[in-house]
């Protein structure tokens, strides 16, 4: 009889048990879920954000060289959709400090409250350089006809290596902090992955990579030895130029751009030597620095977009109308 009682009291004991167990833990996931919630509909679910939980996580380059990311640009109807996605490519990382230039007598506010709404003031600078009227692309002009970009990106290196030789006398003339520049359209599509691969360029070094969809091939890209020494270059596109590749791939460490003031773009160059242009006083194709997983992976697109037929835009024009009045599109 005893032994019943104790049987049974052993049964209600381990059932007490499993019912407090259950309870206690309904509690607490209940209380997690309340949580979540509470941060989910909370308008001030931005501190959260602000305070860089979550966000950061997928943030790149938090700290690393300044990179200089040189873009001429020019008033046209889709600049405003161009520079939009440039600039929420730049947002993502901090590193970058815009050099956005102007094809223009003077700056534009279109550029300016870009500039304000995405909160890039503090890492941007925003300069003009008119392409003279000779070098300019007229109507239907195929656009190779002209170099484009020449005028803004001397000036872009104009104003960088002002600043740099700024920046190192404010040190008392000590050692030069690390920079890169690189020149960065504004039609191409980038990856912010390609800004951890340029903060890796060293001191003294041209870093490379491919560029997706150019010169009539699927990819340009460096070739490069078994010790991983850049050859040359895979190009189909006037593959004898000294330097055969797009813009877009590749940046320079700021001290060679010191070291070499002569090093800048021309407009008495054959068509496509841009590159080759401003490189051979910088470089040779074996010093060069293969990024991107060995020059394995795209992280940079020479795309171009479609200029729009704004036919109905026209017309409308003709009756004294505009469909943006009073609108920046
Ligand atoms: C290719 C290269 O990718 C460019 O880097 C190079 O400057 C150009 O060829 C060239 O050989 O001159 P592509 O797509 O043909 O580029 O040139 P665009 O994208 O039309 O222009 C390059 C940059 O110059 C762009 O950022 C564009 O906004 C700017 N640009 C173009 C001007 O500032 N003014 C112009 O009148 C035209
Ligand atoms: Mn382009």
């Amino acid at each position: 009889m005893n032994q019943e009682v104790r049987f049974r009291l052993k049964h209600v004991i381990i059932f007490l048990s499993i019912i407090g167990f259950l309870f206690f833990y309904s509690l607490s996931s209940n209380r997690d879920c309340e949580s979540e919630q509470s941060s989910r509909s909370n308008g001030d679910g931005a501190d959260a954000w602000e305070a860089g939980q979550g966000r950061d996580a997928f943030l790149p380059n938090r700290r690393g060289p300044t990179i200089y990311a040189v873009t001429p640009t020019y008033s046209r109807p889709v600049q405003k959709a161009e520079l939009t996605r440039l600039s929420h490519v730049i947002r993502l990382v901090p590193n970058v400090f815009w050099v956005i230039v102007e094809d223009a007598s003077q700056t534009s506010s279109l550029v300016t409250n870009l500039l304000r709404r995405n909160g890039l003031q503090d890492r941007s600078v925003q300069l003009f350089a008119k392409t003279p009227t000779n070098f300019k692309l007229k109507g239907k002009d195929p656009n190779w006809l002209k170099p484009r970009g020449v005028e803004q990106r001397n000036e872009a290196l104009r104003w960088i290596r002002n600043r740099l030789k700024h920046d190192s006398l404010g040190d008392g003339g000590t050692e030069q902090s690390h920079s890169i520049v690189y020149f960065m359209d504004d039609d191409n599509t980038y990856s912010t992955e390609l800004f951890e691969e340029i903060s890796k360029i060293e001191r003294g070094k041209v870093g490379v990579w491919p560029v997706g969809l150019v010169g009539g091939l699927m990819v340009e890209k460096p070739v490069l030895n078994r010790d991983g020494l850049v050859l040359g270059f895979n190009s189909a596109w006037k593959p004898e130029r000294p330097f055969p590749l797009d813009m877009a791939g590749f940046a320079i460490s700021s001290d060679l751009l010191l070291e070499n003031p002569q090093a800048q773009f021309s407009y008495e160059v054959e068509r496509g030597y841009q590159e080759s242009e401003i490189l051979r006083h910088l470089t040779i194709a074996h010093d060069m620095q293969p990024l991107a997983n060995q020059c394995k992976d795209v992280l940079v697109w020479h795309t171009r977009t479609e200029t729009p037929k704004l036919d109905a835009e026209k017309t409308l024009q003709k009756s004294g109308k505009i469909s943006n009045d009073g609108m920046e599109v």
